[in-house]
């Protein structure tokens, strides 16, 4: 294929709509699927193309150029004629001489997993937030793809004019136009993530609890089932990308906040992770994570290690995190439910859409929540009516006790708030049961 018509293959329009080819290189080291290329067809097909070929090869390793071997980028470009493809998807990971080199080859658009997932995302992104973070990790992923198509027309003499940036606004960008972008959308995504910060914390006065997991595990459904809200749920990857907080009102507990965000999915772009970190505050911030796995998945099990590895990516593992095994009702029998709980034994199973094992784990929700909480007597003068409103409103008061000038307060606050009550003239012991015993 000759320069001028590969310069035709605009980076810019999403694929939505078109017709593609999936492609997938299996290294020695690559644990199958159970159906080869089940998860590329479904991003696919959450891009809006309709899939009309698949091509699948093993190898010890990629090709430099190509990634596939030459024959087979043959046997691809005559697939792909056949088949009358607008674009191919690649499973893999490509370098940016690999896609030119594979979009020469077969004169069509090559689109690898991380350029897929970033064009979804484009097409989902609908608060200002999303947008930007979505821009900014196309960019980042485009940049060293551009530079080298600019290193290239310079030598040719015919500057920068005419490239193509992701969206519409990117169009006919020079590189320090794109650089510029790039640390604008940087600048204002650190606003947004420093507002959303103190915008999370000053909420810390609520526990907070979090839904996380691989993409279509069920989040969002049961964000609705366990507050009554109505928030949107498809069956396609990626239906949410920002974060939803509603109010939970956790039986033999009291209210919570409890958010819903972006799904995970395996080898998540690395830019994209970055862009969401604001997203992602929420999270971060939680009291408890619940993470949701599509119990029914036959990938179940990888799909759980995938979210695990996205976690420490952002740098939230740590925190004290519930396992919840959703879709149950889906599963063929109790054996098939078994054969996960083996591996993560105090895992929730529950189902989302029935209702089954909601009880269940409101109850391991409040206990979770509750270690974090201290019994305690809080002794003052009477007329310390701040601390008495302090209490009232941060914690659960039990009783109050008085004697003369002095108040006993039995009551019981989250470990957090323990500093702020103790203060001069509050006397702050463990409670004493009615036995007298330290509780
Ligand atoms: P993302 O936004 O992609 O991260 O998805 P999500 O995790 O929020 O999943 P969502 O709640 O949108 O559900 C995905 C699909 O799974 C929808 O079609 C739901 O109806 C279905 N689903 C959710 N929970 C259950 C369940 O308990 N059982 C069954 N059978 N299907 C469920």
């Amino acid at each position: 294929m000759n320069e001028n018509s590969r310069k035709e293959i605009s980076r810019t329009k999403s694929v939505a709509s078109e017709s593609a080819i999936l492609v997938g290189v299996y290294l020695s080291d690559h644990l199958p699927e159970a159906v080869p290329l089940e998860e590329l067809g479904g991003l696919a097909e959450a891009a809006g193309t309709q899939v009309v070929g698949k091509l699948i090869q093993r190898r010890e390793a990629p090709d430099a150029a190509t990634y596939l071997g030459k024959g087979k980028v043959q046997e691809l470009a005559t697939l792909a004629h056949a088949e009358m493809a607008d674009v191919i998807f690649f499973d893999n990971d490509l370098s940016p001489g690999q896609t030119r080199n594979l979009e020469e080859a077969t004169g069509l658009k090559v689109l690898d997993r991380s350029e897929l997932i970033l064009d979804i995302f484009a097409s989902r992104a609908k608060t200002h937030e999303s947008r930007l973070a979505v821009e900014l990790a196309q960019l980042e992923y485009q940049m060293p793809r551009l530079k080298r198509m600019w290193t290239h027309l310079s030598r040719q003499g015919q500057g920068g004019v005419g490239l193509r940036g992701p969206g519409e606004k990117q169009l006919e960008v020079d590189r320090r136009l794109a650089e510029k972008r790039v640390t604008d959308l940087r600048k204002q995504l650190l606003t947004i993530e420093s507002r959303r910060q103190r915008e999370v914390s000053a909420r810390r006065e609520q526990m907070t609890v979090s839904l996380i997991g691989y993409t279509n595990a069920g989040k969002s459904t049961l964000l609705n089932a366990l507050t009554g809200a109505d928030v949107f749920t498809k069956d396609q990857l990626f239906a949410t990308l920002d974060t939803r907080t509603r109010r939970w009102q956790l039986p033999s507990w009291g209210p919570v906040l409890l958010s819903d965000t972006v799904g995970f999915i395996r080898n998540l772009p690395h830019h994209l992770i970055a862009s969401f970190r604001a997203t992602l505050e929420e999270a971060r911030q939680a009291d408890l994570l619940l993470h949701v796995a599509d119990a029914s998945n036959p990938a179940a099990l990888d799909q759980i290690a995938a979210a695990y590895s996205v976690l420490e990516e952002i740098g939230i593992q740590q925190k004290d995190m519930l396992l919840v095994l959703n879709k149950v009702d889906a599963m063929p029998d109790r054996v098939a439910v078994d054969g996960i709980m083996n591996r993560y034994p105090t895992a929730i199973p529950i189902s989302a859409r029935s209702g089954l094992g909601i009880p269940h784990l409101a109850v391991a929700v409040s206990e979770t929540l509750s270690c974090g909480f201290l019994e305690i007597d809080v002794e003052m003068g009477v007329e310390n009516g701040r601390m008495l409103a302090y209490l009232a409103a941060h914690g659960e008061v039990f009783s109050k006790t008085f004697d003369d000038a002095r108040v006993l307060v039995h009551c019981r606050i989250p470990q957090q708030f323990l500093s702020r009550v103790e203060s001069d003239g509050v006397v702050v012991r463990p409670h004493a049961g009615h036995n007298g015993r330290a509780k």
